[in-house]
């Protein structure tokens, strides 16, 4: 298995079995792979990878820094029948993230609403959905190779990659085919029946579950997700308010949700494609 193969059509195209990944365009370098599919009119499933970007994007204008070669970057034009359902897109592509993580990793892959990716803690990946005209770029950020110092930096938690956590090198072709397939599953899952087949596995997986949140201006503990993608926040009065996006903040001194060691026969029966993803 070579691991420092790069990601060129030549070598991911021809393992690609799905609709995802049609066309597929890849860059050495380039600004954002979110850009190679913007305004394209490129059909949905069009994907596009690259090495490095100059000027990759995060959530809430924040920069999303890579070291050559390590990471995956990926785009994924998708153009759901009506544009209001972002938020929900935002959870669909993080579960199959956190399902793809967790079967390299055989460690739990969570999702933090409405779209990171840990694993014990540490942000693995991100989720960024740029919406436009009808179309929405889904961009993915995985951390997979690089050391620890060669890790973005965030200000707000911890992070790590695949590389880190299990302390070797991961073929990132194969890990690349694997998680399109599980995202297109998992879109395809949501495009026929809505989020609500998605809430079991999205809730077992929810790091923030019973912390005490404030997202803008509501402040209360997080008690999983509503049927359309919404966070579920109750109040001290008991009233519930549901958020639909925003950024995070839990209350200083909540302890992390305690690890969880994924027993490697369970993380295998649920290998198979299953789920999808929203927006940030
Ligand atoms: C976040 O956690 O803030 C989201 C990070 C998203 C990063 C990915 S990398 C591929 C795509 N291109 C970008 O410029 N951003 C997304």
């Amino acid at each position: 298995m070579n691991h420092h193969q790069r990601l060129t059509a030549g070598i991911v195209g021809p393992l690609l079995r799905g609709r995802f990944g049609h066309p597929y365009l890849w860059a050495e370098s380039c600004p954002s792979t979110q850009d190679l599919l913007r305004d394209t009119g490129l059909p949905e499933g069009a994907v596009a990878t690259t090495e490095h970007q100059t000027a990759g994007r995060g959530r809430a204008g924040r920069s999303w820094q890579d070291a050559p070669g390590t990471a995956l970057l990926v785009s994924v034009l998708l153009r759901p029948p009506t544009a209001s359902v972002v938020a929900q897109l935002s959870l669909v592509c993080a579960l199959a993230v956190a399902e793809t993580v967790e079967a390299a990793t055989d460690r739990e892959g969570r999702v933090k609403w409405p779209n990171d990716v840990l694993v014990d803690a540490r942000k693995v990946a991100g989720v960024l959905l740029e919406g436009r005209d009808g179309a929405v770029v889904c961009g993915i950020g995985l951390n997979v190779n690089q050391l620890e110092d060669a890790l973005p930096r965030e200000a707000r938690m911890l992070v790590a990659s695949i590389r880190a956590l299990t302390g070797r090198e991961h073929d990132r072709v194969r890990l690349l085919v694997r998680l399109l397939e599980r995202l297109e599953a998992s879109y395809d899952a949501w495009l026929g029946n809505g989020l609500a087949p998605l809430l079991p596995e999205l809730e077992r997986r929810d790091v923030l579950h019973g912390s005490v949140v404030t997202v803008g201006d509501v402040t209360g503990t997080a008690g999983g997700f509503a049927p359309d993608g919404r966070l579920r926040i109750r109040s001290d009065d008991g009233a519930e308010t549901l958020v639909a996006s925003g950024e995070v903040t839990r209350q200083e001194g909540e302890p992390e949700a305690a690890p969880r060691r994924v027993n490697p026969a369970r993380a295998r029966s649920r290998s198979g494609p299953s789920h999808r993803d929203s927006r940030a």
